[in-house]
């Protein structure tokens, strides 16, 4: 039995613990967020973060997991109250097909959790690795930019209020 905790949840998981995160998050705990594409460690389609690092889903065991902190695209909000960076996407209509969005957003978190105001040339080396086929790549990038922006501002407002 391996416990993940995923979204600030722990979960016991029963799955042989060399069962790849990603089949573990979208068949056992049902967060479908993140995607299949490749399953080689070559598209970023299945980006989830691991203490707040980047990590291809398709490619680690859940056995390299047990006491790590792990973030979906579920995590950063809801259909209801969507977190920053999924507004930013909204905003921006960055999306074709939409199937490389969930690792894009979760990469681009990665980014904005440790730096709210990143170079353009930091964004691009950032996003680099997650493909998208349809070529929304500079929606993409406003995105990002946007998002980052918006945690900006409510840094300075929650600073203002304090
Ligand atoms: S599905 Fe994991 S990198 Fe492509
Ligand atoms: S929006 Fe279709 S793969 Fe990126």
């Amino acid at each position: 039995m391996i416990t993940l905790t995923v979204n600030g949840r722990p979960h016991e998981i029963d799955d042989d613990p060399n069962t790849p995160l990603l089949y573990v998050l979208r068949n056992t705990l049902e967060l479908n967020a993140a995607k299949f594409g490749c399953g080689l460690g070559q598209c970023g389609a299945c980006t989830v973060l691991m203490d707040d690092q980047p990590i291809y889903s398709c490619l680690t065991p859940i056995a390299a997991l047990q006491g790590r902190k792990l973030t979906t695209l579920e995590g950063l909000g809801t259909i209801a109250d969507p977190g920053p960076l999924q507004r930013a996407f909204i905003a921006e209509q960055a999306a074709q097909c939409g199937y490389c969005i969930p690792g894009m957003m979760m990469r681009a978190q990665a980014l904005l959790q440790r730096d709210s105001a990143p170079s353009d040339a930091q964004i691009r080396a950032q996003m680099e690795a997650n493909l998208c086929r349809c070529g929304t790549h500079m929606r993409i990038l406003r995105a990002v930019r946007r998002a980052g922006e918006e945690m900006q501002k409510a840094s300075h407002a929650q600073a203002g209020k304090g």
